[in-house]
């Protein structure tokens, strides 16, 4: 196995889909991308107030890193203590979606079952996050067998005011800084139209606004999906 991978990593990088070739879509998941400091996870607390409702589907809202043990030592590696090599994260966090995705009760059980399953983060974040640290090769080759969500919200905000969001925390994570930002923003902007071209519909949702605004075009994007018109 070693050898493959070894003549794969090696080959030079080549345009092509953030979920693998020909990736299987789960409809009914939706997924929350986007810069540190860009609201993703105050979005999702909003839309969770929405559920439950009358003609909704049955919500679940989770993360990456996930609550699971591998996600419980990412957090840690993030904090910077035990310092990680990237290779060593950008396994890490394809270990934990492995798990957040097929366990017993994770995303595509939940999804099969006909939940509204909104995670905050997937695979994009490693193309981004990893891909800044690794290169390309990696987090692609790690994430290619994953598949691609029915709809990606983009949280689009300029890094300096993403940092100044974030100046009030108590401590920052290895990525939380200004030079770190910009370059996952640029990244993220190189990125959609692949998320495209693998099926999924991404829109980008402008984060400078209130929260109140931005949750309002969370849920116009929602209200789009197959499942919300199934249930409404
Ligand atoms: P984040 O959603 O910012 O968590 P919190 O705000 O609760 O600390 O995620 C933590 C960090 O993990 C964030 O900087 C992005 C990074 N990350 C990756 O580098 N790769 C990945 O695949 C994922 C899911 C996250």
């Amino acid at each position: 196995m070693i050898l493959p991978c070894i003549w794969y990593l090696n080959m030079p990088p080549k345009a092509g889909y953030a979920y693998g070739i020909s990736a299987e879509i789960i409809e009914n998941l939706v997924v929350f991308e986007g810069g540190d400091g860009s609201g993703t996870s105050t979005q999702l607390s909003l839309l969770g107030r929405r559920f439950p409702g009358p003609g909704l589907p049955a919500f679940f809202a989770t993360a990456e890193p996930s609550g699971g043990a591998v996600g419980k030592l990412i957090r840690q590696a993030l904090s910077g203590d035990p310092g990680l090599r990237p290779e060593t994260l950008a396994m890490l966090f394809a270990a934990d979606r492995n798990e957040h995705l097929h366990a017993e009760d994770g995303i595509r059980a939940r999804c099969g079952r006909g939940e509204l399953v909104v995670c905050d983060r997937y695979v994009l974040s490693s193309l981004v996050y990893q891909g800044i640290q690794c290169g390309e090769r990696l987090p692609r080759l790690l994430n290619s067998g994953f598949p691609a969500p029915g709809l990606v919200l983009h949280f689009d905000l300029d890094p300096e005011e993403a940092v100044r969001r974030m100046s009030g925390r108590s401590k920052l994570d290895v990525f939380e800084n200004l030079d770190f930002q910009i370059k996952v923003r640029g990244r993220y902007l190189s990125l959609l139209d692949e998320c495209r071209e693998a099926g999924s519909r991404v829109r980008t949702v402008d984060a400078s606004r209130s929260p109140e605004e931005v949750a309002a075009e969370v849920w116009r994007e929602l209200a789009e999906l197959p499942i919300m018109k199934a249930n409404g």
